[in-house]
Parts: structure tokens; C-alpha cells; sequence
């Protein structure tokens, strides 16, 4: 068998890329740990959902939902662990706020739609949809759907859930006079994404850092566009993108970095809670009411990589999506 070395080279250079990115990502959370903050507020009666919620940074979410005395909705593949989780958080002593578990796989569409069915006609007003589930290098593979693992899960199952849950949005932040949030959380690997328009499941030549990278970016683009659509039909909803720092996770075990030198991340790594921080402050943070659109890492707006300010490119995989997701009017819009 013929040797790649095409795709050797580009795999190696994405490796090195992805070193420097989260040097710079580990550097930035050293310098700015202390703006992480975290102040919870009581937000008694407001419902939350959450995916990935019963595993890693999404546990830590959940856990301060649950403080802020919210109804929290977890969507997770397996429903059993997602009940465990919250019995774990119960029995560390957090007694507030109510939850339930539905079944999500945010790898097939036939699942989201299940799922925004039986979360609407519990909740007919929702206050935040935290879009949080996501996969990092994993092997290439395809959805039921037809689409590239990364960019199904992190990207176009987040866009179809948010067009489904987007009505509910708009009367619970209506009803509450305080604009109903949505938080993608993204990473600062964004930087390092490019979208192939020719090809968005990079079948020509797969490296799953690039595919990672691409659907970060895609969640951009995507809260850039639909917070400017929000304004234009002045909806009380504002949607957020999120880095939550680099965090000790699940998300690192099949890492070459976690293999070789496994001490790395509880060393210098977020904890998850402190992974949770930021999603957290994008989602109760009085002094970002009316002001979504924007990225967030250490609890405070900072700059994004400039390809995600592209409106050409945000209104091209905007379309794109859609027509993936076969939505006509995106949340009704
Ligand atoms: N950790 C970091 O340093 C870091 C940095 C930047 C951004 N992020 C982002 O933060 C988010 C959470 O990551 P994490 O670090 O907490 O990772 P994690 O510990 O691996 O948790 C991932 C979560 O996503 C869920 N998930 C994965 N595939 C799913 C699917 N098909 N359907 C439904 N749920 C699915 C998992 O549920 P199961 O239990 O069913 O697998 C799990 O709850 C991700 O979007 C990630 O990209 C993390």
C-alpha cells in the first residue's frame, strides 16, 4: 500500500498547530484565572437545557444550574448515567433546582427532533440551551445522516436543536423581560479551523484535529449570524460562544499528549469546575444582557479569529446548513 505522505504532513503540521494553540490557550488561562469567576444568581422557575450533561465540563454546568435553582434538562445518549449524575450532585449537598434526563444523540437528527419534541411539550418556555456535547479527533466516520462525525455533533445537530427549541426561547424570554440565552460552547481551537465548503466531511483527506477545528469554527460563524437575525426580528434571545478554558476531561484520553505524558493535564489543565465558569457567567452575567454575538473565554469577551467575522463565509454555511438540516424559516424566524 502506497504511503500518504500528502496526509502524513498535513496530520504532523495540525499536531504542531494544535501544541502551539494550546500553549497559548494554557498561558492565557494562567494570566487570567482570576477574572474566572463565578457568582450565581436564584433563578427559580427558569428551565435550562444542557447536552452532555451527565459527563465532564457539562456535570460542572449542571451542578450550578441546580444551585441557581433552575429546572435543568439534560439530553444525553444514555439516560441511566445522566440520573446517576445528578444523583452524585445531590449527594454532595446541592438540594436546589430540579431535573429530568431525555434521551439526545446529537449524531442523528431523528434523535434531536425526538428530543425538542418531548422538552417542548413539558417546557412551552425555555430560558437557556446550553449546546454544549462535543467529540474531539475522533476517527473518520460518517452519521446516519450522512455527515462527518465532528461536524454533524458539534456543529449541524447544535444548529438543528437551537432551530427547534428557538420558539420556546423567545416566550421564556419574553415572558421574563430578560433575553433567553443560548451558549455554544466552542474552543479555541476555532483558530486553526478553515470550512470546505467542496468537501465538509473532508473525505479527500482526513485529519480529525482539522475536522475538530472546523466544526469549532462552524459554531462560530453560526453564532455570529444567528445573533445578527435575532436583532434584525428583535427576539429576547442572544446566543454566546464559549471557550471554557483547557480543561482535564474525557475529551483528551486518545490524545498522543495524554498517552505520553498523562501527568500533563492534572497539572496544568482546568479542573472541570473550573472548565464550567465561563459557560456559566455567559449564561447568568448581568453585564452581558443584550450583548450576545460574542466570544468568551475567562469570563470575559475576547477577540475571536477574524475568519468567524466574515459575514460572506457566515452567510454561505448558514445556507449550507440549512439546507443540510432542511429548515426553511430557522426557528420561525
Ligand atoms: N476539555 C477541554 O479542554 C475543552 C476545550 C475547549 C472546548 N471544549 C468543549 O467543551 C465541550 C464539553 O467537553 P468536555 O471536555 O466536557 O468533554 P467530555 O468530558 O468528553 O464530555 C463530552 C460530553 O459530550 C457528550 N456527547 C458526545 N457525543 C455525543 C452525542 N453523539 N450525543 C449526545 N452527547 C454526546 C458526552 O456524552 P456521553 O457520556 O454520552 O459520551 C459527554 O457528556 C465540548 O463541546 C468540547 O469541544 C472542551
Amino acid at each position: 500500500m502506497a504511503i500518504n505522505w500528502k496526509l502524513i504532513f498535513k496530520a504532523v503540521c495540525y499536531e504542531i498547530y494544535y501544541y502551539v494553540i494550546g500553549a497559548a490557550a494554557i498561558v492565557e488561562d494562567f494570566m487570567n484565572g482570576h477574572r474566572n469567576k463565578l457568582e450565581l444568581v436564584q433563578r427559580p422557575g427558569d428551565v435550562a437545557v444542557i447536552t452532555g450533561g451527565a459527563r465532564g465540563i457539562g456535570v460542572e454546568v449542571v451542578k450550578n444550574l441546580l444551585k441557581c435553582d433552575m429546572h435543568v434538562i439534560i439530553g444525553c445518549r444514555n439516560t441511566k448515567a445522566g440520573e446517576r449524575t445528578i444523583e452524585r450532585i445531590r449527594s454532595l449537598g446541592v438540594t436546589s433546582g430540579s431535573a429530568e434526563c431525555f434521551t439526545l444523540d446529537m449524531a442523528s437528527f431523528k434523535s434531536i427532533k425526538e428530543f425538542a419534541a418531548n422538552v417542548t411539550v413539558k417546557h412551552p418556555a425555555l430560558h437557556l440551551l446550553i449546546n454544549n456535547a462535543g467529540i474531539m479527533f475522533v476517527p473518520f466516520s460518517l452519521t446516519e445522516d450522512g455527515y462527518e462525525s465532528h461536524f454533524a455533533v458539534n456543529y449541524l445537530g447544535h444548529c438543528l436543536l437551537t432551530h427547534l427549541l428557538l420558539p420556546q426561547l423567545k416566550v421564556g424570554g419574553h415572558s421574563r423581560g430578560l433575553n433567553a440565552r443560548i451558549i455554544n460552547v466552542s474552543s479555541s481551537a476555532h483558530v486553526a479551523g478553515n470550512i470546505n465548503f467542496k468537501d465538509f466531511n473532508l473525505k479527500e483527506m482526513y485529519v480529525a484535529s482539522e475536522a475538530y477545528a472546523q466544526s469549532k469554527l462552524a459554531q462560530l460563524l453560526f453564532t455570529k449570524k444567528l445573533e445578527s437575525l435575532l436583532r434584525e426580528s428583535d427576539s429576547h434571545v442572544q446566543v454566546h460562544a464559549v471557550h471554557p478554558g483547557v480543561v482535564n476531561t474525557d475529551l483528551f484520553n486518545d490524545t498522543t499528549l495524554k498517552k505520553i505524558f498523562p501527568w500533563v493535564p492534572p497539572l496544568l489543565f482546568k479542573t472541570p469546575a473550573q472548565g464550567a465558569i465561563t459557560i456559566m457567567h455567559a449564561c447568568l452575567s448581568p453585564l452581558l444582557e443584550g450583548c450576545g454575538g460574542n466570544y468568551l473565554s475567562n469570563s470575559r469577551v475576547i477577540a475571536n479569529s477574524p475568519k468567524a467575522d466574515n459575514k460572506v463565509t457566515q452567510d454561505k454555511l448558514w445556507d449550507a446548513m440549512r439546507k443540510i438540516v432542511e429548515v426553511h424559516m430557522f426557528g420561525e424566524m
